[in-house]
């Protein structure tokens, strides 16, 4: 292991030179890509990309299970109740923002069915939410798969899609589709649940002006306050109030709802778990930066890049961390740790190294003590696996799989296995 928890130190090896950015304004064009194809990014703080095992650096975690006073975590009722709340403060004021006080009420309607929906396997119901009242209401619809002729309530599994929700075709056309494997979702018997993650709360620098946050803001109020979300954390309590909506459905088992995101949305999948112990497992594909792979570890995309590309994301103070990772005082660990002990499955792609799959394991084994501590196995390896060969026997689950950005037939194909443990 390249790494160790214990206290805080700032190391200068992981933080980049000043000076890169104004030598780079004045020389000659900069590479946008590696030799292998790999993004490369100069962040204002003179970072550039690395995809080098050999300078990514060392760095220390900080401990999952030593409190704010110093004070070690000895056991599960100090894990609950003082360090998981810590862990969550901190969170809510660094990185991701609190939910404000004035978020918006919420309503749920069953606006249509269909009985023999996917070929006769399912029956789907669309459902309008809606998110404050009159004129500025905003709307999320939400499809809802339950499959027929199943007696039992049926456990969920939630997607954040980029895309349309399916069978819903008054929604306007959205250019990307993600691959949505409802048919096979329902006929291994459990309900499949989607919503597109942009329609309650875009993702652009602009984004405060409308959707959900601006319902929330006191009179006067122009953008989420210094401490209140970012759309991270809007999205994810925007998950919250779709399963609100899905635990009054008689047919669906709302004490087993796996949640699923892909990239952006495996950052908001994690936090969303993290927040929220209704959700019962988590996937987080190619989450990367601010989602599953480690901030100190320096490779692919960084903080930087985040704080400069996608402020929007997080907390408005959260760009203080650019060039000093080590201060940050959570890493992608202590959020897969906040599910704990809810079962967690990790994926990353070959050819994905933007996302860092490699740190997003280590952040896995860094989850480990918690855990342990609660009385559940952990991912069940320190050294990266070999490609293709899914670490699936404990709570923490993990894929490094041949390919690209995406989730990949195998990647669900694990996910059922492991899902599979956990839910029956
Ligand atoms: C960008 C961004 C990533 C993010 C990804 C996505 O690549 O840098 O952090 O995960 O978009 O959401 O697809």
């Amino acid at each position: 292991m390249k790494f160790s928890i214990g206290v805080r130190v700032v190391l200068a090896n992981v933080i980049g030179c000043a000076g890169g950015l104004m030598a780079a304004e004045t020389g000659p064009a900069r590479p946008k890509q590696d030799a292998k194809g790999n993004p490369i990014r100069y962040a204002a703080t003179g970072h550039a990309s690395n995809y080098d095992e050999a300078k990514v650096g060392s760095f220390v975690l900080p401990d999952p299970l030593v409190l704010q006073n110093g004070k070690p975590v000895k056991d599960a009722a100090t894990w609950n109740t003082v360090r998981r709340p810590e862990l969550i403060a901190l969170y809510e004021r660094e990185i991701f923002g609190a939910v404000p006080t004035r978020a918006p009420k919420v309503s749920a309607d069953v606006v249509a069915t269909e009985v023999g929906a996917l070929g006769g396997k399912a029956v789907r119901k669309h459902f309008l939410l809606r998110f404050g009242a009159g004129e500025r209401a905003v709307a999320l619809n939400v499809s809802l798969y339950v499959p027929t002729g199943v007696a039992k309530p049926a456990p969920v599994v939630l997607q954040l899609l980029f895309s349309n929700p399916p069978g819903i075709p008054q929604l306007a056309k959205k250019p990307f589709d993600d691959a949505v494997p409802a048919e096979d979702i329902v006929g291994r018997g459990y309900a499949y649940a989607a919503f597109r993650y942009t329609e309650a709360q875009g993702d652009n620098v602009k984004t405060h002006e409308g959707g959900v946050q601006a319902l929330a803001y006191a009179p006067g109020q122009t953008r989420p306050a210094a401490g209140e979300w970012g759309t991270i954390a809007t999205w994810a309590w925007i998950t919250s109030r779709v399963l609100d909506a899905l635990a009054a459905e008689a047919a669906v088992d709302a004490k087993r709802v796996a949640l699923v995101g892909h990239s952006r949305l495996g950052k908001t999948a994690l936090w969303a778990g993290a927040r929220d112990p209704r959700i019962a497992l988590v996937f987080a594909s190619c989450s990367g930066e601010m989602g599953a792979s480690l901030a100190r570890r320096d490779f692919g995309e960084s903080v930087d890049d985040v704080a400069a590309n996608f402020p929007w994301w997080l907390v408005s103070t959260f760009p203080k961390y650019a060039g000093r990772w080590n201060d940050l005082p959570v890493d992608s660990h202590t959020l897969i740790a906040l599910n704990a002990p809810r079962p967690v499955f990790v994926t990353g792609g070959s050819e994905d190294l933007w996302a860092d799959p490699h740190g997003e394991f280590l952040a896995l084994v860094g989850a480990g003590p918690v855990y342990r501590l609660l009385g559940k196995k952990d991912v069940g390896a320190t050294v990266l696996p070999a490609l293709d060969a899914p670490l699936i026997s404990g709570s923490l689950g993990f894929l490094y799989h041949t390919g690209k950005h995406t989730i990949t037939a195998a990647d669900w194909q694990a996910f059922f296995e492991f899902t599979g443990r956990h839910f029956e």
